[in-house]
Order: structure tokens, then C-alpha cells, then sequence
């Protein structure tokens, strides 16, 4: 009764087939009660993190001096950054600017300066589960294509997540992204999708940021996955550096994105990557994108 139920997900691998980031640690697990406490403090440790490094996020500092603040954060809670030794992940967080979509790795030689945009990628692993938490915010004042993408990221992500409950089909997830990124003009990354999660860091299911309503796997209370799409402002392709890791865009423009961990509930869903009691979404990082403030949203 206590054990975690898992589902079949032959299906899923026929929904998304083409994804290059698609590790999985494990099947699907439908988390239990005790499961589901853990992932909370997980979530909510991960949201305080990250929220944590983004407030002293300055020009002139390096992605290597953010990657310190996550070692710090994690020795002082005394709790393990999961992307350290992950399938060889050189550092302890995931430090993205500008054109790099997504798993960048911190380095001396990378220094922000005013005007970049930088993702922020936190997980850690609390209890023996993960909590898994994005941003994309500006160093100093950005210009207005880079403002336009992260406001039209942030309202993507959050409207994938409103079309989390039970009874949905993973296909109406990225269905109401693509309905709020696509109609402004800026393009999709379909070679990296949102995932299950829980004591694996990657499990089944595989979330895709685009889809067709009404298809894919029919969501059920106990699932934990996250969403976390990346937006591109010119093509969706992507492009990976020597190093094995780092994620460009094919055209060098800028890309954005936010990442939740979210728990399927009896009649919705709870955010776990929040600093609210509730699970209800704020933005990761707590950092909103100029114009796009708690008020005007
Ligand atoms: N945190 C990333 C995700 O959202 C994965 C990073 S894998 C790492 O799934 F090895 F780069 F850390
Ligand atoms: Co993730
Ligand atoms: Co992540």
C-alpha cells in the first residue's frame, strides 16, 4: 500500500522518440503520501536556493562565482546538488546566458555583464528526491527582445502548468505553451522536454513543451514531472558545444527559460518548487521580467 505504484511507458517513448536529452532513471513512479512530503521540502528547498543566488546575480561576476553561491547554499542545508557527477556534469549547477538554451557549465572564463540574460538551473536532492527549479533573469537592464522572451517564457510556463490536472493528457501541456509562444513570433526547443522526477532526477514521463491536445499519456494524482520550456527568438535548433554539454542556439540568438516540479493533486496541481505553502506558481527565482509585474500579470 505504502509502495509506489509505476506505469507502463512503452507509450511514451512512441509520443516523444526524438528528444536528445532523454535519460531515465527509472519508470514511472506514482509517489506516495511519505513520496510526496519529501519532494515538498525538496521543491521548496531548491525555490529558496534559487532564489537565494538570483538576488546577488551583479554584472561583472562569472557563472563559476554563481556555481560557489550553489556550493555554499548545499553545504550550509547540508544537502546534495544533483548535477555534480551527473553523467559526468563537471559543476554544481547549470549556468546558462544568452544563447546557451540550457545546461551550460559554470566557468571562470564566462563574465556577465549588463544587458545579458542568464538561465539558472538549481537541483537538489533533499530525502532522496529531487527538486528541480529554473529561471532566466537579467543582468542589469536588458534590451527588449531579450524583456519580450522572458516575459513570453515565464507566461508559456505557467500556462503549461495550468493545464496540469487529473484526467489531462500530456499533449495539452505543451498545447498551451505553444499557444502562448508561438502566436508571438518565438520558436520552441523540442530536442530537450520537462521529465518525471522524484528519486530519480530524470524518470518517465517525458514532458514535450509542444503537443496536441487531447494526446499522450492521461496525467494521475501521484505523478511528479516537471515543465520547463525553452523559447527560442529565432529557430528552434539546437547545437551542442565540444564539451559534450552546453546547448546553443543554432542561430545564436537568445533563448529563455523557467522550470517548475510540480506534483499532480486529486483536482490540479501543486507547485513543489515554491516558497508558498499552497503550491500555488510564482516565478522561479522570484524575479519577475520588466513589465511583467505580480500587478500587471
Ligand atoms: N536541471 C536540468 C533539468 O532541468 C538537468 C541538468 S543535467 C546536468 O533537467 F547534468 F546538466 F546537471
Ligand atoms: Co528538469
Ligand atoms: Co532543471
Amino acid at each position: 500500500m505504502d509502495a509506489p505504484a509505476s506505469v507502463d511507458c512503452a507509450a511514451i517513448d512512441r509520443y516523444a522518440p526524438d528528444v536528445l536529452f532523454t535519460p531515465r532513471d527509472g519508470p514511472l513512479q506514482i509517489k506516495n503520501a511519505r513520496n510526496l512530503a519529501s519532494m515538498r521540502r525538496a521543491g521548496r528547498l531548491a525555490s529558496e536556493c534559487l532564489a537565494w543566488i538570483v538576488d546577488q546575480v551583479v554584472p561583472g561576476m562569472t557563472t563559476l562565482d554563481i556555481d560557489d553561491l550553489q556550493v555554499q547554499f548545499a553545504e550550509r542545508h547540508d544537502v546534495v546538488p544533483a548535477p555534480r557527477g551527473y553523467r559526468g556534469f563537471p559543476r554544481s549547477i547549470c549556468t546558462s546566458p544568452n544563447d546557451v538554451i540550457c545546461h551550460g557549465i559554470p566557468s571562470r572564463d564566462v563574465v556577465l555583464k549588463d544587458g545579458d540574460i542568464v538561465g539558472i538551473d538549481v537541483t537538489l536532492i533533499v530525502e532522496g528526491f529531487h527538486g528541480d527549479n529554473a529561471t532566466t533573469i537579467a543582468v542589469g537592464t536588458p534590451g527588449d527582445e531579450a524583456a519580450a522572451l522572458m516575459r513570453t517564457t515565464l507566461a508559456a510556463q505557467r500556462a503549461g502548468i495550468e493545464a496540469v490536472r487529473p484526467g489531462a493528457r500530456i499533449g495539452d501541456i505543451g498545447h498551451a505553451i505553444q499557444q502562448v509562444a508561438e502566436p508571438r513570433g518565438f520558436s520552441i526547443v523540442r530536442d530537450f522536454v520537462g521529465h518525471g522526477i522524484g528519486r530519480g532526477f530524470h524518470e518517465a514521463p517525458q514532458i514535450p513543451h509542444y503537443g496536441t491536445p487531447g494526446r499522450g499519456l492521461r496525467l494521475q494524482p501521484g505523478m511528479t514531472f516537471t515543465v520547463e520550456p525553452m523559447i527560442n527568438a529565432g529557430v528552434p535548433d539546437v547545437e551542442i558545444q565540444a564539451d559534450g554539454w552546453t546547448a546553443l542556439t543554432a542561430d545564436r540568438r537568445l533563448s529563455a527559460q523557467y522550470e517548475h516540479t510540480l506534483e499532480v493533486t486529486e483536482d490540479g496541481a501543486r507547485v513543489l518548487t515554491v516558497q508558498n505553502d499552497e503550491g500555488r506558481w510564482e516565478p522561479p527565482g522570484r524575479w519577475w521580467p520588466p513589465g511583467l509585474e505580480p500587478d500587471t500579470d
